[in-house]
């Protein structure tokens, strides 16, 4: 049972598409005030005109600029003074893809700088708005946090590091009442898949031949399924539906498994290691 609460603050990073974007709109109307972090000026103003006047305020925000940070939090502060913080939706992230014996060590940093050191940034910036409130941080991680797919090992790298986060944040939090609400969707159809494919391929082609000689068949048909996953993925709207739960809810769960093939991966994540590898290798044919 939600309960709807208006005119409390939530700030979510990476809102200018996909599952943030869903989630500013679901929030907005579900009565919050959101402040939704965008890098691009259009797709704030995208976002702003999609809600009722007023419900949603674009702020600039790169979760990897530490000045960024600090400008946005003061906007933040100045917008919700006494009331503090309701909510903190840790959102922005990206996919980086590759077999990890060539993937270099600078996307690799790249991809945790982004979607690990930046989270904790953002998180250190807001608590003691969050403190003020009694707020919540929800932090979107991913069924990459639970079972590691071969080509998405950075990825999955940093989606176990969420993990990680979210557990010792909801520990270390409990005794002034912030509750820490992990996301953990599966396939969701968003732009991610897009991005991280061209991303993966321009490596791959910019690559050695022997990355090529040794990955190229696997890597062809890993393609070909993300390709389908990105069309056949769940809408972001059912990972919004999880974030105004986990920022409304009474009780909000600690964990939100949700989205296409989620549970599956949960469960087939608690085989035998080598049971496992064996299904894996036969799936992918490798
Ligand atoms: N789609 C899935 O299947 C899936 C599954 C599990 C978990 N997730 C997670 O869901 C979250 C949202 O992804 P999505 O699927 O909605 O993909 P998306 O549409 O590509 O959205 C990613 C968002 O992150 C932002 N972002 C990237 N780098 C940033 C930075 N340095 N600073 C601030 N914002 C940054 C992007 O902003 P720009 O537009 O400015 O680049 C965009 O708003 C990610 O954490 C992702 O790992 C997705």
């Amino acid at each position: 049972m939600l309960r709807l609460v208006s005119r409390r603050v939530v700030l979510i990073t990476g809102a200018s598409t996909g599952i943030g974007a869903a989630a500013a709109l679901a929030l907005a109307e579900a009565g919050f005030e959101v402040l939704a972090g965008v890098r691009d000026e259009g797709a704030g103003e995208r976002l702003r005109a999609a809600a009722a006047d007023g419900a949603i305020t674009p702020i600039r925000l790169d979760v990897t600029a530490p000045a960024e940070i600090a400008a946005a939090r003061a906007q933040v502060e100045a917008r919700c003074g006494e009331r503090g913080l309701w909510g903190l939706v840790n959102n922005a992230g990206i996919a980086v893809a590759g077999p990890l014996e060539f993937l270099p060590v600078e996307d690799l940093r790249r991809q945790l700088e982004v979607n690990v050191v930046a989270q904790v940034a953002v998180t250190q910036a807001f608590l003691p708005l969050l403190r003020r409130a009694r707020g919540r941080v929800v932090i979107t991680g991913s069924d990459a946090g639970i079972f590691g797919a071969p080509l998405l090992g950075a990825y999955a790298m940093s989606k176990f590091a969420m993990e990680a986060l979210a557990d010792v944040l909801r520990r270390e939090l409990r005794p002034w009442g912030i509750k820490v609400a992990l996301l953990e969707p599966g396939v969701i159809a968003t732009e991610i898949w897009g991005r991280s494919l061209a991303d993966g391929v321009a490596r791959l082609e910019a690559g050695p031949a022997e990355q090529r000689d040794l990955y190229g068949p696997l890597i062809t048909r890993v393609i070909a399924q993300a390709e389908r996953d990105a069309q056949e993925g769940s809408p972001p709207a059912l990972i919004a539906r999880d974030v105004v739960h986990a920022l409304s809810a009474r009780r909000p769960r600690t964990r939100y498994l949700s989205g296409r093939n989620a549970r599956l991966t949960g469960v087939l994540a608690r085989l035998p290691d080598r049971w496992l590898d064996a299904l894996v290798a036969r799936l992918i044919r490798w």
